[in-house]
């Protein structure tokens, strides 16, 4: 499957559309939600409604793909047969939604059979910025294209992370890292959505990014439009061949600051 312009719009326009549903559900008093894997991990009923609407219009539109979506698992084509995947996170950042942040986003990433992202959008309804890459074309907010900063050295730099559900049993809970890099940096973030913090630094807002426990569907687009904004994504070996299983690690950023980033990394992390 080779992603076309037609397709973009037609995904972005469904990301619209879904993150129209979130918004409808946003900051209203009575919204349902349950825990997951932890308490501290949840879903909402604008997390399925919006799912719902993208799986619906996705097996509609593309009915030789195969569908994994965060809250309902695999639909679609059979993945043997299937021409490509989507991954779809329809509400990245649910802590913050659910608390009434706006810092959230709607994320549909496109990949061909051994994982190569081809197409990614991410869409935050708050903002109505929408972050769009198609494999070998670039990478562009709001139609303008964007690319990665230019920073050479921590102390001048922003950088972003999260922690993901497990942190609460899990001894490798991203706090090391965190710890190594926090005397080094101009700052960092933890603003509670992976797909932004990637969309963020594939137009230079963060100088870098990384993080533990990421699931395709929250890291897909985002990589594709790092990686189309001229930066490089690893896994915390620096191999750009990036695998989800047993677990995602990304290391982000531009050609220069990536190695400096990948070192602290490496400091902190074995295995
Ligand atoms: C989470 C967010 C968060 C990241 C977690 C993700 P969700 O996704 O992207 O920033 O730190 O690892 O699971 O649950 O809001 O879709
Ligand atoms: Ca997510
Ligand atoms: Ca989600």
């Amino acid at each position: 499957m080779t992603p076309n312009l037609e397709m973009l719009e037609d995904t972005v326009r469904l990301a619209i559309d879904a993150g129209e549903v979130l918004l409808h559900h946003f900051r209203q008093p009575l919204l349902k939600q349950n825990s997951k894997s932890d308490v501290v991990d949840i879903v909402t009923e604008a997390d399925r409604a919006s799912e719902s609407l993208i799986v619906d219009r996705l097996s509609a539109l593309y009915p030789n793909t195969h569908i994994v979506g965060e809250e309902g698992g695999g639909v679609g084509t059979d993945p043997e047969t299937a021409e490509a995947f989507w991954y779809v996170d329809p509400l990245d950042g649910t802590v913050n939604f659910a608390n009434g942040i706006p810092h959230f986003c709607v994320s549909l990433g496109l990949t061909d059979r051994d994982g190569n992202p081809l197409l990614g959008v991410i869409f935050n309804p708050n903002t109505g910025e929408q972050f769009t890459a198609i494999k070998g074309q670039g990478a562009f907010l709001n139609h303008r294209p964007v690319s990665v900063g230019n920073k050479t050295t921590l102390v001048e730099s922003i950088l972003a992370s999260g922690f993901a559900y497990d942190r609460r049993t899990n001894p490798d809970n991203n706090l090391p890292q965190w710890s190594a890099f926090m005397p080094q940096v101009r700052g960092l973030r933890r603003f509670g959505s992976a797909a932004l913090d990637l969309a963020y630094v594939a137009c230079g807002r963060f100088d870098g990014y990384w993080e533990r426990g990421l699931k395709p569907w929250d890291a897909m687009a985002g990589v594709l439009l790092v990686r189309e904004a001229g930066g490089i994504v690893t896994d915390y070996h620096g191999n750009e061949t990036l695998s989800f299983v047993p677990e995602g690690r990304l290391v982000v950023s531009n050609p220069v600051l990536h190695g400096v980033m990948l070192n602290v990394v490496r400091e902190t992390y074995e295995s």
